[in-house]
């Protein structure tokens, strides 16, 4: 194994140590951040005079000719090395010969894994971010097509009042909107520059930190070399985010693949976003959905794993922080491509109106404008609460709903019910009554407020 370290050795490494000691297999993934934080550290060396331009130049060309051949396959990035960090550098003497020696001066693999990661991350969390601002792009669309569609809203999974799909797809646009904020708090807070902490107390060369800090797009260096090489908050917060993300999609998985079913009937899966079964030739099946609720459990996994590795380390690097990588590769996949797949899912799949409207006049779902209505006529609320509950009774008896029973039967319980009774309870005035702000009756400024978040322009 090409290895950067084995000066003070008299034997070589056991096997079993190699394998279990090596990253290259999962490292190689910030392959393309490590050249750029070797390039941004020669670029500083030369200007403080610690490297020579010349000296700086050939590295410069010999790391990017690296990078060349592995994107275009010419070089392939193989386990024989440690780790990438080995790879690079190893293959940058090869390929410069002596000078390339001088590429780690006042640098370790400390900051330098510290470095790569949180360049790594940044980016990955630029894409989770694109994707969810995609998402949010398509819950609106569905809310600003469906202001009129109702459907029952539930709590204890009882129908409990009327709100339209619009309303219920506003709440997703919120607990997405929020996770895109999250991302965005989490991004400023990490842009710190660890390079330069060196092993753990930074380094006897003037190096410029401000200045590569710069030219790698961050805010500034970090306040300490310590904390520089050892701080994995970053990793912790994102994968905490995206743990939300998966959360709040497994929420709206789990409801689809209710509407989904035989008894709901809400909604309908387009074929290019379900599956078969084997055996049971009528089947179309939500597994999209179903995985993305199963998938949750494992990024949970991912940010306990490593809250677990972090708890018991002293100051400051200790090898435990490799295990840093694995588990978030793995959560950053399942969740970016969680993303694309809800959106695609949610875009193509067709919403059956009818079936949710009908379902929303069942259920006594308008019992309390029932009472509300009589609270207009002077009956106080909690006589008119019993008055209703004794009104449902009667509708069970004669198996019927709130609108389809008869005018004397109202009146025989109150004699304060008219026949505009059936207006005031009718599905379309129990949303538009309720206008408070955040209510179904409210979306018109829900929408509006929307669009501008999305930096989309105002509805006509
Ligand atoms: N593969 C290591 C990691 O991911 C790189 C840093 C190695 N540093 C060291 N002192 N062995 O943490």
């Amino acid at each position: 194994m090409a290895q950067l370290w084995g000066g003070r050795f008299t034997k070589a490494t056991d096997e079993l140590v190699n394998a279990y000691n090596a990253s290259i297999y999962f490292d190689k993934r910030f392959f393309t951040q490590d050249i750029r934080g070797s390039k941004a550290h020669v670029t500083m060396l030369a200007k403080q005079n610690i490297l020579t331009d010349e000296e700086a130049k050939a590295i410069v060309a010999g790391l990017e000719s690296i990078e060349r051949d592995v994107n275009e396959g010419k070089l392939l990035i193989t386990d024989e090395y440690e780790d990438i960090h080995s790879f690079n550098e190893a293959n940058l003497i090869d390929r410069i010969g002596e000078v390339g020696k001088k590429l780690h001066t006042g640098r370790s693999r400390n900051d330098q894994v510290a470095l790569d990661m949180r360049l790594y991350i940044r980016d990955e969390l630029d894409e989770t971010a694109r994707l969810m601002k995609e998402l949010l792009l398509t819950v609106e669309e569905v809310i600003e097509n469906n202001v009129d569609t109702y459907m029952p809203g539930f709590t204890h999974m009882q129908k409990a009042q009327p709100v339209t799909l619009a309303h219920h797809f506003g709440a997703y646009f919120e607990m997405f909107r929020r996770d895109l904020e999250r991302l965005s708090s989490i991004r400023e807070r990490m842009n710190v520059c660890p390079l330069g902490s060196g092993a753990l107390a930074g380094t006897t060369y003037p190096l410029d930190r401000e200045y590569v800090a710069q030219l790698l797009g961050f805010d500034r260096a970090c306040n300490n070399s310590m904390d520089g090489v050892s701080d994995r908050d970053y990793v912790v917060e994102y994968l905490d985010a995206l743990c939300l993300i998966m959360m709040h999609m497994s929420r709206l998985s789990e409801e689809i693949i209710c509407w989904n079913s035989n008894e709901y009937g809400f909604i309908e899966l387009d074929d290019s976003y379900s599956t078969g079964s084997s055996i049971m030739p009528q089947k179309k099946n939500p597994d999209i959905a179903e995985l993305v609720r199963g998938k949750t459990g494992r990024v949970y996994g991912s940010l306990v794993s490593l809250l677990t590795t972090m708890k018991g380390l002293p100051l400051a690097y200790n090898k435990d922080m490799q295990e840093d990588k694995e588990l978030t590769f793995d959560a950053i996949d399942t969740v970016n491509d969680s993303l694309k797949l809800m959106d695609g899912l949610i875009k193509t799949a067709r919403f059956n109106k009818a079936k949710m409207a009908k379902s929303a006049v069942g259920g006594y779902i308008n019992a309390t404008d029932a009472a509300d209505y009589l609270v207009r006529k002077g009956v106080p609320f909690r006589d008119a609460h019993s008055i209703i509950g004794r009104l449902v009774l009667k509708c069970i008896e004669k198996n019927t709903d709130m609108d389809s029973l008869p005018l004397e039967d109202y009146k025989a319980e109150c004699d304060a019910f008219e026949a505009d009774v059936y207006e005031a309870i009718s599905l379309e005035t129990c949303v538009a009554k309720r206008l408070t702000k955040g209510a179904p009756g409210a979306m018109k400024a829900a929408i509006a407020e929307n669009r501008a978040y999305l930096g989309l322009e105002p509805l006509a």
